[in-house]
């Protein structure tokens, strides 16, 4: 059945899409899934079994906020017994000492919290939540205390790009020992965003300047990865390493999606954890089997040398762009449409942006 398939690495278990924040740069769907829509607790205990059976390694609890959700600790129970590697992604601003160190004990690894910006005034008006900047620099410490391992991660928009600097700094003093600074994917919410968050692309070359300079200054204290911008690249990047072939998502209501934005793309169905195993989604879904591999392919993809190295790009991005899921994504320079990224560059920038909430 699998053929020359090879297992998924890792997992992204959405389990909410419930927020505290309003980021306007996020990237989950415009539409959100409800409360009432959730898995509930047995249904992600058996399905993270099947991960691990299945081959995952890596584990990301995500959201929303999953902290949101009052059963994250018996959830991360549950991965580490799988033996899977659990990485929490969140917010920080629902967590206490508590609930760190109830996660600790659970066998959580690992934690990756977002800050908005170095100023707690300008960083609390982009998450819009009033004081989120000081719970997010206590709950660094409290991760440290419960000896996790801790990343932290920026997102880069026009209303942070200059203070990149100080954040590394912040992330640093936090006693992160990783750092992920990622520009802005416009994906979901934050497409209806980008006029407002765009920066200049001196800003944008100016970041890759900095994360240089800071990773010769910082050595082996901490790491950087950088996240380059899809709109002033001409190369696309390889979205989730290839449709089907390293991750795959669950959605808070137990949709099992190639990545978090596939269900934008008419004409796809997809299989639900509720009716199907993940070893049956991953090798014989529809979905995951449309765009895997090359056969797919339009042109130019199809005559590339690039089209097992970045897989044709982003199919989600090609569908907000030019209305077909399987056109080139147009932020390859070869694509037919790679003039729609050069327009949006060009646009004039919208003064302020949407929040979420
Ligand atoms: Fe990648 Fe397709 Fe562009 Fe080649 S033509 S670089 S495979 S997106
Ligand atoms: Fe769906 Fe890139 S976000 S393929």
């Amino acid at each position: 059945m699998s053929g020359n398939i090879p297992p998924p690495l890792g997992l992204l278990a959405e389990l909410t899409h419930r927020c505290p924040l309003g980021c306007p740069y996020c990237s989950n769907p415009v539409d959100l899934e409800k409360r009432g829509a959730e898995l509930d607790t047995a249904t992600w205990q058996r399905v993270l079994r099947e991960a691990a059976g299945l081959g995952v390694l890596q584990l990301h609890l995500s959201g929303g906020e999953p902290a949101a959700r009052p059963d994250l600790e018996v959830i991360a129970a549950a991965a580490a017994e799988a033996g899977l590697y659990a990485n929490l992604i969140t917010s920080g601003v629902l967590l206490d000492a508590a609930r760190i160190g109830a996660l600790a004990r659970a066998g959580l690894a690992h934690v990756q919290l977002s800050i908005q910006h170095a100023e707690p005034e300008a960083a609390d008006r982009i998450a819009h939540f009033r004081g989120g900047h000081a719970r997010k620099l206590a709950l660094a410490a409290m991760v440290r205390d419960a000896g996790l391992a801790l990343t932290v991660n920026t997102v880069l928009h026009r209303g942070n790009i200059d203070a990149l600097p100080e954040m590394i700094g912040l992330a640093e003093a936090m006693g992160a020992q990783r750092m992920e600074v990622a520009h802005t994917q416009y994906h979901g919410w934050a497409l209806r965003n980008r006029a407002a968050l765009m920066p200049a692309r001196e800003a944008v070359e100016w970041t890759r300047g900095i994360v240089e300079a800071e990773r010769k200054r910082l050595g082996n204290a901490m790491a950087i990865d950088f996240v380059a911008p899809d709109y002033h690249a001409t190369r696309p990047k390889a979205c989730m390493g290839g449709w089907g072939r390293r991750f795959l998502n669950i959605s808070p209501s137990g949709q099992v999606l190639p990545c978090h934005a596939a269900e934008t793309i008419p004409g796809l169905a997809f299989e639900n954890v509720r009716n199907s195993s993940l070893e049956d989604i991953w090798y014989g879904s529809d979905s995951f089997n449309r765009f895997r591999g090359t056969d797919w392919m339009p042109l130019p993809c199809r005559e590339c040398d690039r089209r097992e190295i970045d897989w044709g790009g982003c199919r989600c991005q090609a569908l907000a762009l030019t209305g077909d899921a399987s056109r080139t994504d147009p932020v390859c320079g070869l694509s037919p449409d790679h003039a729609l990224i050069a327009a949006a560059r060009a646009e004039a920038p919208q003064e302020e942006y949407a929040w979420r909430r």
